[in-house]
């Protein structure tokens, strides 16, 4: 039997994803009443974070607690990972002991090795490529606040990371309009632009994205692994800060989101991540709820 891996929002059907999405709600409201509900009682999720978390190693560990299960904390410094020993066998090794592994890490393509060795699912926790489970998040926060998405114009203004990327496959997936506004060389990768060719506009032009919007959305300027490119990269993001006068364009009632964590006074002001259109610490809670939706389904 092949094993349902979570790399990309690819790898579910778009029916799968909005079930997800609709039972993240319901265990979201079910967690609020206090009931409890263990389906994943005595099963363990390894993770392996080789980069900073604070959302989502909180948010995979407290889910697995609240569905019955538990968690590993794995570091490739304190594992053999760190040492050289192959993902192949470290793959086989791991999967063999649980029932799931969520990894953080640099290359997606590892992660795709990591998926190919192993007996049980991966979920991808972020690589440079992709952040699927905040896209899950974000489409039950939408889904929460403005009901559909379907034909909502969403403002991607910043650089064109892992997490545009996945909005980018959000877009085609959930059918909404993308409109991306990022400074000229920091466009998505080409690669993945063209899987999701014509579901999306890009310009280097943060006021046409921003313009009428129902969402805008942004994210660091140096994401992890880019720390030494921070000085280069204030300087070419100039223009860029989602501030007042940019959510000004957008429609009056438009969400401001960012997956945080976010840097104030750089890609958003103060006023804007403070203020009663930013959905951030929503969309932040939600990553428990959603995650909790995929783990059931993936691992019960
Ligand atoms: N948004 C997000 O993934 O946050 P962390 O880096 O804190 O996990
Ligand atoms: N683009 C950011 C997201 C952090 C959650 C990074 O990769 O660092």
């Amino acid at each position: 039997m092949t094993v349902q891996h979570f790399l990309t929002l690819d790898d579910l059907a778009i029916s799968t994803l909005e079930n997800l999405i609709d039972r993240a709600v319901e265990l979201k409201s079910l967690t609020r009443r206090g009931a409890i509900f263990e389906p994943l009682k005595n099963k363990s999720l390894a993770m392996i974070f080789s980069k900073s978390s604070t959302r989502t190693r909180v948010s995979f560990e407290v889910g697995m607690r609240q569905l019955g299960g538990g968690t590993l904390n794995l570091s490739p410094n304190d594992t053999q990972i760190g040492r050289g020993e192959p993902i192949e066998d470290t793959s086989r090794v791991i999967s063999s002991m649980v029932d799931g592994i969520m990894i953080r890490t640099d290359s997606h393509s590892m992660v795709q090795k990591l998926a190919e060795y192993s007996s049980v699912p991966v979920i991808n926790g972020l690589t440079d490529d992709f952040h699927p489970c905040q896209l899950l998040a974000d489409m039950q926060t939408l889904k929460e606040l403005r009901g559909s998405i379907h034909g909502a114009k969403v403002a991607w203004i910043g650089d064109g990371n892992n997490v545009c990327n996945s909005f980018m496959n959000a877009a085609r997936l959930f059918n909404f309009d993308l409109h991306i506004a990022t400074p000229a060389g920091y466009e998505p990768k080409e690669r993945i632009a063209k899987l999701n060719a014509g579901h999306f506009q890009i310009s280097n032009d943060p006021k046409v994205a921003a313009e009428k919007a129902d969402v805008v959305v942004t994210d660091t300027w140096a994401s992890m692994g880019q720390e030494a490119e921070k000085e280069v990269r204030l300087a070419a993001f100039d223009g860029f800060c989602v501030d007042s006068s940019l959510m000004g364009l957008a429609r009056k009632d438009a969400l401001f989101m960012h997956c945080l964590p976010a840097y104030r006074g750089m890609e958003v002001s103060e006023t804007v991540i403070e203020g009663k259109q930013s959905a951030v610490f929503l969309e932040a809670e939600n990553r428990l709820h959603a995650q909790k939706a995929l783990l059931e389904h993936l691992l019960a």
